[in-house]
């Protein structure tokens, strides 16, 4: 018996890195995956069907059901496809994880507009094509769902350099908020992961030198993955889980105390004055 026996999931990017880890686990515990992957390059050229091949011949030699997508998320045509794939091949859909990513990173004064825009459209307008189009079938079949966006350290915190990507992320998250409020009346969650893992996007980062494959790869992200996409968490709905090698926690938005004025208005002067309690610092 696994947790999610009778469950047909699709995994957006997961022909390598954490998608391939997320699809991999997710037929372990007896979903049927569609394995989406356009197969291109960490900056978002080029295209391969062999990705997301590879990736469904892994599940097959394990007794697990695969079918490949190598649909980009990116587009209405695209996010359409990769659900008809899972209906066409599996009759249903349960579960939507949204993992596909690239990178273009520029610091801000050399960012081209083109950077900008195929980052935003492959993570934010990918997450809400994909959504939208799951979300429709998840409502029509009326027996809930569970979708898991991909957020980022990036976008939540900040990076340097990265000011397309992180932007994308922040949209991620505040799409998963809004998302999970609109959804959970279909029984839909909508929860988002940020993770940290050694993958072909990471591995030349200075953070990642030195460590090890045992300590940070993906293969801890996917547990997580797992139990959000399972009856487990049928009370987690609109959360952010970070995971980071054997570290699991949450990422919240806070609001501090701040201070508030008695009557009238505030003046720039006394903002002044009050700024570190109203920062809480
Ligand atoms: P990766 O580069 O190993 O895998 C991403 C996959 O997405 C690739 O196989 C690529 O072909 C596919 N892809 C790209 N554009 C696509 C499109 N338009 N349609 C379909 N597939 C497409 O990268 P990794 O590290 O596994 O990243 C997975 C997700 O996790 C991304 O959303 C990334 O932003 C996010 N992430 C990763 C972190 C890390 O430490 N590795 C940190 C924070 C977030």
């Amino acid at each position: 018996m696994g947790l999610l026996d009778g469950k047909v999931a699709i995994v957006t990017g997961a022909g390598r890195g954490i998608g391939r880890e997320h699809a991999l686990a997710l037929a372990r515990e007896g979903a049927k995956v569609v394995v989406n992957d356009l197969g291109g390059e960490v900056n978002g050229s080029g295209q391969s069907t062999m990705v997301a091949d590879q990736v469904v011949e892994e599940i097959k030699k394990m007794g697990g059901e695969a079918a490949p997508s190598y649909d980009s998320v990116s587009t209405r045509e695209g996010a359409k496809n990769i659900v008809k794939t899972a209906l066409d091949n599996f009759g249903r859909l349960d579960i939507l994880i949204n993992n596909a990513g690239i990178l273009r990173d520029k610091t801000l004064l050399k960012m081209t507009e083109e950077m900008w825009d195929v980052v935003i459209e492959v993570h934010l307008k990918g997450t809400f094509l994909c959504t939208q189009e799951a979300a429709a079938v998840m409502k029509e079949q009326g027996q809930g769902g569970r979708i898991i966006n991909t957020t980022s350290f990036s976008g939540l915190i900040g990076n340097f350099g990265q000011s397309n990507y992180g932007a994308a992320k922040a949209g991620i998250y505040g799409f998963t908020r809004v998302a999970s409020m609109e959804l959970i009346r279909y029984g839909i969650t909508v929860n988002a992961i940020a993770p940290v893992a050694i993958t072909r996007m990471t591995k030349d980062l200075p953070m990642f030198q030195g460590a090890s494959e045992e300590e940070l790869g993906p293969q801890h992200i996917a547990p997580v993955v797992v139990y959000l996409a399972s009856d487990l968490s049928k009370d987690v709905n609109g959360k952010i889980l970070g995971i980071q090698g054997r570290h699991v926690f949450a990422y919240r938005m806070s609001v501090t105390e701040g201070v508030k004025k008695k009557e009238g208005v505030w003046t720039p002067q006394e903002i002044h004055e009050n700024i570190k309690k109203i920062l809480g610092e």
